[in-house]
């Protein structure tokens, strides 16, 4: 009796407990990679559609094959390419290598109900950046004009059209490629009637003098395009979603006073109403944005 009502524990557990992939990895590869280095397959993983990103350590590079088929295979992937070297240039392109399965790198991420298309082999898609295109996703709303200086494929602009419903989202984006996704993006969400794609430099295609709100999704050098986001905004101000990337005890007072110093020339003045850390990137540095409001002095 007792053995029986231990058994249907037992067996209800199994059903209702989610399966740790990473143990069962291990379990399928215990035999075909030598035991010492069981302990440095990759415990996390990027999954961008149906497409794994891998970062695999030189010790077990010799098997990093069957290695990708194994994670492939158990987390349902069509392809896996390996992490060769970051994101990194202006474009915020990855540096990836085909590992195993479909080479086609191309796919379609779901979050939060947005669909994203996008070929993982050039272009960027921060998971850790989720919380915040949720958080985009309802900041705007149906009264709002809102420039994305740095539209990417749609991060911010999809999930904000869709969920915000402001009357018009101008998306620039500089990457022809990026481009062509952000625009695919914007018919698969079916939000062309509020999202208007620009392609070019933002600090030449933006429109002047007509946004309540600006997305500044980008943390190289934000501080240059903040002449472009004083000019985008309305005359009479608005709100600038500040991204940048810094030793997190400079936050959030370092890029702030940046902001306090470029818009006094402007005669208006910053309030910073809100920051927030988005990831960490290293030990001490962080992703944060800053949500800082522009008003008449
Ligand atoms: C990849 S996004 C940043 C990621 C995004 N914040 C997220 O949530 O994942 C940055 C985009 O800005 C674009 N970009 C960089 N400089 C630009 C410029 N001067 N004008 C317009 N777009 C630019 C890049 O091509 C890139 O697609």
């Amino acid at each position: 009796m007792i053995i029986h009502a231990f058994l249907n524990l037992f067996l209800i557990t199994r059903l209702i407990m989610p399966k740790n992939p990473l143990i069962e990895i291990k379990n399928n590869l215990s035999g075909l990679i030598p035991g010492d280095l069981i302990q440095h397959l990759p415990k996390k993983w990027e999954k961008i559609g149906d497409i794994l990103i891998l970062k695999i350590e030189k010790s077990i590079k010799n098997y990093e094959k069957i290695i990708a088929e194994n994670y492939a295979c158990l987390l349902n992937c069509k392809g896996v390419f390996k992490d060769t070297g970051g994101i990194s240039g202006s474009f915020r392109k990855p540096s990836v290598k085909w590992l195993y399965g479909s080479k086609d790198a191309v796919t379609i991420h779901r979050e939060n109900k947005i669909r994203y298309k996008l070929d993982i082999s050039q272009l960027m898609f921060s998971s850790g950046n989720m919380d915040e295109r949720i958080r985009m996703a309802n900041s705007s709303n149906e009264n709002e004009t809102v420039v994305d200086l740095f539209a990417g494929i749609g991060y911010f602009s999809i999930p904000m059209a869709v969920y915000s419903n402001p009357k018009r989202i101008y998306a620039c984006e500089i990457n022809p490629f990026a481009y062509k996704f952000l625009c695919e993006n914007i018919l698969l969400n079916d939000v062309s009637d509020i999202v208007r794609p620009i392609l070019g430099d933002n600090r030449v295609v933006a429109p002047n003098n007509v946004a309540d709100r600006i997305i500044m999704g980008y943390w190289d050098d934000t501080q240059l395009f903040l002449k472009t986001a004083f000019s985008c905004l309305k005359n009479s101000g608005g709100i600038i979603h500040y991204h940048i990337k810094l030793p997190d005890i400079l936050v959030p007072h370092k890029p702030f006073e940046e902001v306090e110093n470029k818009i006094k020339k402007f005669k208006k003045k910053a309030v910073l109403m809100n920051f927030k850390k988005v990831k960490s990137y290293a030990p001490g540095i962080i992703h944060a944005v800053l949500d800082i409001k522009i008003e008449d002095l």
